[in-house]
């Protein structure tokens, strides 16, 4: 049986399966999360799907290499397009790219979802557009965790269609409402550096030749709120 090594945020971004049995990988690549969810024995069922052809191919060899065939369907698919209602699908993830992406595979897979599914979203970049997209469509944030790899800090967002009663704050979009009630030494090391990187973008701005008031007012909304959450 193939021997595989699961990736630090690959195995942070697993560990979050819940109750789940039933899961959906989208944009599986290797198929590296069912099929270590499945050696683990913690699924009964995964739909891993990507819309490459060649991440297909590797997954189908790397879920037949360990005779997990019979419990994960590798499909060539676009988004959620290759998800079918009677897969019965309990738990979503989708890792590894940006934010805008899995915010648009989302919107446009939205008729496969039935409301019940607990989404599991690792983006590398552009969370905050997701997380406005999530309240946007009444999906509560469950849970949140940071994982470093490599010297660059992923989120992983636990979402589901729960109505949240209490509407979410700028700053629960921007830094995650999980994240900011943990206050974890990891979310300080990324505020502190927002910060700077803030501090920064504004140094540059007060040279620069045209106008950009405009732009110098929204980084200072921006500093002044990361200021206050560092030093609530
Ligand atoms: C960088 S890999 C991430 C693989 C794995 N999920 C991870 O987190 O390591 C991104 C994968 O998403 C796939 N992908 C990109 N857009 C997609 C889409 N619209 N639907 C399905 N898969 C997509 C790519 O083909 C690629 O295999």
């Amino acid at each position: 049986m193939e021997k595989f090594h699961l990736s630090k945020r690959l195995q942070h971004i697993a560990d979050f399966l819940g109750d789940g049995r039933r899961i959906a990988d989208i944009g599986t690549d290797h198929a590296y999360i069912p099929i270590q969810l499945a050696k683990a024995g913690r699924i009964d069922f995964a739909v891993a799907s990507d819309v490459g052809e060649g991440p297909v191919a590797i997954a189908t060899a790397n879920v037949r290499d360990n005779g997990l065939a019979d419990v994960i369907d590798v499909r060539l698919a676009d988004g959620l397009a290759g998800l079918r209602p009677e897969d019965g699908i309990d738990t979503l993830f989708i890792a590894g790219m940006g934010g805008l992406l899995i915010r648009d595979i989302l919107t446009a897979g939205l008729a496969h979802l039935d409301g019940t599914e607990t989404l599991i979203l690792a983006p590398n970049r552009d969370d905050e557009a997701l997380r406005i997209w999530l309240a946007q469509h009444e999906f509560g944030i469950l849970d949140e965790d940071l994982v470093e790899e490599l010297g660059h800090v992923y989120p992983i967002i636990v979402a589901g269609q729960t109505k949240p009663e209490v509407p979410y704050q700028e700053a629960d979009l921007i830094l995650g409402p999980v994240l900011r009630q943990r206050r974890s030494a990891l979310f300080l090391q990324e505020l502190d550096k927002r910060i700077v990187k803030t501090q920064a973008v504004l140094t540059n701005l007060a040279n620069a030749q045209a106008d950009q008031a405009a732009k110098i007012a929204e980084e200072r909304a921006r500093l002044a709120l990361f200021e206050a959450e560092r030093n609530a």
